[in-house]
């Protein structure tokens, strides 16, 4: 399918694997401009260099910043001043009891997290408006709804990115600009592979056995009953960025396996 977003501008933060990663390549690959973000140059070049392997005649680029270091922001608005499609991705988890989970990094999560979307957003959604286009995306997690007692921060955090996203959306009333969340279930990025691994040896278990007793136990309500692969999540965030979403606004797509339920 032509998502109909060729000569259009990305910017994708946290984008030098993962889930961010996967949605550069079928962007690039949909004739787009795509500009990739991790927090250090080697990270930002070697994902650069994978995509131009992986994506014939790929218009990549790519801005080093943390978005735990507030000032580092500037930079992205330096080397880019306006972009078609805003997809504010970077999301940081762990897993500990609410009780050992210290404020810091309750402040760490909503920076990084939330407060990334709401900075990038106010500076590119005006430009949107003021081009009457534009996609803003956030990606939120199946937790929002879910809530694990060892990620309530973390879950706090995706679920005030649904009010967010539903507030700038209604800013942008009868204008050709979106916005929306996504809302991946557990997906198997590099990040959730760390995360497996720290679960192992907290639990002194085999990462598979980790593995086939969190879909048993925490994850019983999944209906994939397995990780997402980052693709299967990218192919639903891609649609979301293209022209022929244009009726889908102020909403939450589920890319969930089912786990958060409903009808
Ligand atoms: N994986 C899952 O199971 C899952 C499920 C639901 C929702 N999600 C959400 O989906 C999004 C992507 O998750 P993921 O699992 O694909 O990510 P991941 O593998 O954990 O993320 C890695 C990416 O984030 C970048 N990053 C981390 N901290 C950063 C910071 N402070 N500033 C800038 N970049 C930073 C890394 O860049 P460098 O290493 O190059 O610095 C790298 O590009 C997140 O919002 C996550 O919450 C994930």
């Amino acid at each position: 399918m032509d998502l109909k977003l060729k000569d259009k501008t990305a910017f994708i933060s946290g984008s030098t694997s993962g889930i961010g990663y996967a949605v550069a390549k079928i962007l690039l690959r949909e004739g787009m401009s795509v500009y990739i973000n991790g927090r250090s140059q080697n990270s930002v070049d070697t994902a650069i260099s994978q995509l131009k392997n992986e994506v014939t005649d790929a218009s990549v680029s790519g801005i080093v910043a943390d978005f735990n270091q507030p000032r580092q922001i500037s930079k992205i608005f330096k080397t880019l001043s306006e972009v078609n499609v805003l997809i504010n991705n970077v999301g940081i988890y762990s897993s500990s009891s609410f009780f050992a989970t210290s404020v810091e990094t309750w402040q760490e999560q909503f920076q990084v997290n939330v407060m990334s979307g709401v900075s990038l957003s106010k500076y590119y959604m005006e430009k949107m408006l003021h081009q009457n286009w534009g996609r803003i995306l956030f990606i939120s997690s199946e937790c929002a709804y879910l809530v694990p007692t060892d990620m309530i921060s973390y879950s706090a955090t995706k679920a005030a990115l649904h009010a967010t996203s539903r507030g700038l959306a209604q800013l942008a009333k009868g204008t050709g600009v979106t916005s929306n969340v996504v809302f991946p279930g557990s997906t198997l990025s590099a990040g959730a592979k760390f995360f497996l691994q720290e679960k192992a040896a907290a639990e002194k278990k085999s990462v598979q056995t980790v593995e086939e007793n969190f879909f048993r136990n925490e994850r019983s309500n999944s209906l994939l009953q397995r990780f997402a692969t980052t693709d299967e999540v990218a192919t639903t965030i891609a649609y979301l960025c293209s022209p022929l979403s244009s009726a889908t606004n102020g909403t939450i797509v589920k890319v969930d396996g089912g786990s958060s339920g409903g009808i």
